[in-house]
C-alpha cells in the first residue's frame, strides 16, 4: 500500500473484532513510530502497549469511552520531557508524540488493522494506572486493532482553498 492510499483509507475505528493483533505487525508499527522525526531528534517518547483486558477496560472507563476496552491493543504515548518550548514558542511533546502517533496510524492501516486517537481522558488516573512517572504526560492514547464493521467511506474535510493560501495569510 502506498503512503496515498494509506492518508485515503485510514479513518477512526470504535468497533473491534475480538481478534488479537499479530506481534510482527504490532512491532512495525511501533517502530513506524520509533523512527519518526523529532524536535532536535530528542526522541523524548515512550510507547507504553497495554494488552492486558483489565487495564483496557480501566483505561476505557478513564477515558469515559467503553468502547476503547474492544481494542485489544491500546498504546499510550508518553513524553518523557513535557514541558520543552521551541524557540517558536511552541511545546515539542505534542508536536513530536501526534508525528510518531501518525506514523502509527498509517503504518498499522498498511497492515490491515484500525486505530482510533483517544485525547479524551483523565491524565492523573490514567498515569497511575500504567506507573507512568509523575513529571512525564501521556499526550494521546491509540486504540489498535481489526475493525469490526465496514469501512468507513464519508470523511467530511474542509475544502482545499478554506485550508491553504499562498504567499500570505487570508
Ligand atoms: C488529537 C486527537 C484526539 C482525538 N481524541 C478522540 C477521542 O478521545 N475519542 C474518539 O472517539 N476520537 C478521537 N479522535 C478522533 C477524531 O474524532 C477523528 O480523527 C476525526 O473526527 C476525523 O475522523 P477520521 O479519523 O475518521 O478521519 C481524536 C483525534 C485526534 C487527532
Amino acid at each position: 500500500m502506498d503512503i496515498y492510499e494509506a492518508i485515503e483509507k485510514r479513518y477512526s475505528v470504535r468497533d473491534y473484532a475480538p481478534k488479537d493483533v499479530d506481534d510482527d505487525k504490532l512491532r512495525r508499527v511501533l517502530d513506524a513510530g520509533r523512527t519518526a522525526p523529532s524536535a532536535r531528534n530528542l526522541q523524548q517518547w515512550k510507547f507504553v502497549v497495554v494488552r492486558d483486558a483489565g487495564l483496557r477496560k480501566e483505561l476505557a472507563h478513564l477515558s469515559d469511552q467503553p468502547w476503547m476496552a474492544s481494542a485489544p491493543v491500546i498504546v499510550a504515548v508518553v513524553s518523557t520531557k513535557p514541558h520543552r518550548i521551541m524557540h517558536c514558542n511552541v511545546p515539542a511533546a505534542p508536536v513530536d508524540c501526534a508525528i510518531a502517533i501518525t506514523h502509527m496510524t498509517l503504518a498499522a492501516t498498511a497492515e490491515g488493522l484500525g486505530t482510533c486517537w483517544i485525547g479524551h481522558f483523565n491524565q492523573h488516573p490514567c498515569k497511575q494506572l500504567l506507573g507512568v512517572p509523575e513529571q512525564m504526560q501521556i499526550i494521546e492514547m491509540l486504540t489498535v486493532g481489526h475493525a469490526a464493521g465496514d469501512a468507513k467511506v464519508d470523511k467530511p474535510r474542509k475544502e482545499f482553498d478554506e485550508v491553504v493560501c499562498v504567499d500570505r495569510f487570508a
